[in-house]
């Protein structure tokens, strides 16, 4: 805890007018050409949409729902963060010497995914949760990571949210690029509420998706294995050994639940929320569940 107040906040810099962490920045052009092969496997996402409860259920299924073996090590340490460098987590470089088949992780907006993804044909899964649960989750999460800016109050932060300027570019384009993305690709486009009220059910999708075929009983297994409590108590999900958190102020597995936004938006916040939702989503036939 010493260690993380003493820790200074990360920089920032921006391509192609998206915020992303300067370390990023620097080594854009690594990034831009990386080399996808048709058998990689990518998971795709705006932060805190449910990209870990995602990564985790892809990886217990590639391992036939044997949890010893998706617990050989954090998950930041499985599926490299394809844009980051230099950081605790497996990144670029790793993914670059990693054996194939990969699965890797990004929250990059779909026009500045490496194009060698688009031309291998990879697999892509993209996971979208509803705005309003997105962000206050990534209100806490900025709080207690050095790696992200400090959102200020809630009441600034909204503010931010509002104007665009959040790292890795707006919800509202993040999302709306995906989907659309996703006629012209192969992407399997799932929601966090959806996996939350029926998971049995997403599961299996993404098993249909990876091309396995498990038997019902291991279905039951990941299922469990990829609840709420047991991946907070599972020490290679909960990212509690990584320095630039302090899960004192919040943990990484924070609530997981939907209609948290409920306890953060004032009603005013909401009505003004509920305007701008409704002008940035006229253009697309993308919708959310934003009720429990
Ligand atoms: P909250 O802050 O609302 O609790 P990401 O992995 O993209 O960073 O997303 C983190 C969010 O997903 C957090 O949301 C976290 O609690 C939630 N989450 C992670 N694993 C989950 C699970 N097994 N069930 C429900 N929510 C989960």
């Amino acid at each position: 805890e010493l260690q993380w107040s003493l820790l200074r906040r990360g920089e920032f810099s921006q391509v192609n007018g998206i915020i992303l962490q300067k370390k990023v920045c620097d080594c854009w052009d690594k990034i831009w050409n990386f080399q996808a092969k048709p058998d990689d496997l990518l998971i795709a996402s705006y932060p805190k949409a449910g990209t870990t409860w995602t990564q985790e259920i892809v990886d217990l299924i590639q391992n036939d729902g044997d949890i010893e073996k998706s617990r050989r090590a954090p998950i930041q340490l499985r599926q490299p963060f394809l844009e980051y460098t230099n950081m605790t987590y497996w990144g670029i470089n790793e993914a670059n010497v990693m054996p194939s088949p990969r699965t890797l992780k990004t929250h990059l907006p779909v026009q500045l995914l490496p194009p060698s993804f688009w031309e291998e044909n990879c697999k892509i899964i993209y996971v979208a949760r509803n705005p309003k649960d997105n962000l206050v989750s990534y209100y806490h999460f900025q709080r207690m990571n050095k790696l992200l800016p400090d959102p200020g109050s809630w009441d600034e932060y909204f503010q931010t949210v509002l104007a665009g300027n959040v790292v890795w570019g707006s919800w509202f384009d993040h999302v709306k690029g995906w989907w659309k993305k996703k006629d012209s690709h192969s992407i399997l486009y799932i929601f966090y509420e959806d996996i939350m009220k029926d998971p049995k059910c997403e599961i299996r999708k993404i098993m249909e998706f990876l091309g396995k075929n498990l038997k019902e009983e291991v279905l039951d297994k990941i299922v469990y294995n990829t609840s709420f409590d047991i991946m907070k108590k599972n020490p290679t999900t909960n990212y509690l050994n990584e320095i630039t958190m302090n899960h004192k102020i919040s943990p990484f597995l924070r609530k997981g639940i939907i209609g948290d936004w409920k306890n953060q938006f004032t009603e005013a916040q909401n009505k003004q929320f509920n305007e701008y939702y409704e002008k940035n989503m006229a253009d697309t036939s993308l919708s959310f569940c934003m009720e429990p």
